[in-house]
């Protein structure tokens, strides 16, 4: 069975809950979020939305999926349509929330409040950024780098050559595997840092 195809609308639900899954510096984050789609309102869906062509899921054994990589190859003018209408409606709903039931949910929340700001890589030769994310059952078997390759393909097509991303600097494993599909550090941050790797 091929284990890696194009995301389909009917992939949303997924999405969102293989994005709440792996949200705690890529453990599971459903024990620390009384909401469980704010994660994935700001991490996995507004790409799929905006590129879906850049969306890709793996999938497990049964079929299902249980594993994306999701990104964009322009990162200005994916900011600037968050900002002006993927954000708005969210913003207007997340504003009342006062309760979280950890300090990972009350930072989502103040991130999609906030929105994304204009960072620097994106201009620096890294336009395009991805964010990857894979449950246990499927982690360790070569589908990461699968994804990341299947990725790093449709990118250039649409005519970029670099990807920036961030991790958190709790997530070490994460920071092996970048290393390992040839990312560099661009930049150390408080919560982690920014890699970056070069196409062409
Ligand atoms: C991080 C993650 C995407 C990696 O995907 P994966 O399918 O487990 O990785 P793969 O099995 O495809 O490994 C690809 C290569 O990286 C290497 N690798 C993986 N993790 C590594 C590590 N921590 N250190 C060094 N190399 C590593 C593998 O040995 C393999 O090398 P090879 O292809 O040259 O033999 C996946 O484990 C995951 O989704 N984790 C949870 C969520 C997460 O942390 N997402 C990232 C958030 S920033």
């Amino acid at each position: 069975m091929q284990n890696i195809r194009q995301a389909l609308p009917q992939d949303i639900p997924y999405l969102y809950s293989i994005c709440l899954r792996t949200a705690f510096a890529g453990l599971d984050g459903t024990p620390y979020f009384n909401d469980p789609w704010c994660v994935g309102h700001y991490y996995a869906a507004p790409y799929f939305f905006w590129e879906p062509d850049l969306c890709f899921v793996a999938l497990d054994e049964t079929g299902k999926p249980s594993g994306y990589i999701t990104g964009t190859s322009n990162t200005a003018s994916f900011t600037s349509w968050v900002q002006e209408t993927w954000l708005p409606p969210l913003q207007e709903h997340y504003k009342q929330d006062k309760e979280f039931k950890s300090d990972a949910e009350e930072s989502v929340v103040k991130i999609l409040l906030k929105g994304p700001g204009q960072g620097i890589w994106q201009n620096l030769g890294y336009p395009a950024h991805l964010h990857i994310n894979l449950l246990p059952n499927l982690q360790g078997k070569g589908l990461g780098r699968s994804l990341m390759e299947t990725f790093f393909a449709a990118v250039l097509e649409k005519g970029a050559t670099g990807i920036h991303l961030g991790v958190d600097g709790r997530n070490t494993r994460a920071y092996g595997f970048y290393e390992r599909m040839g990312f560099k550090i661009l930049e150390q941050q408080s919560w982690g840092c920014i890699f970056g790797k070069t196409l062409v």
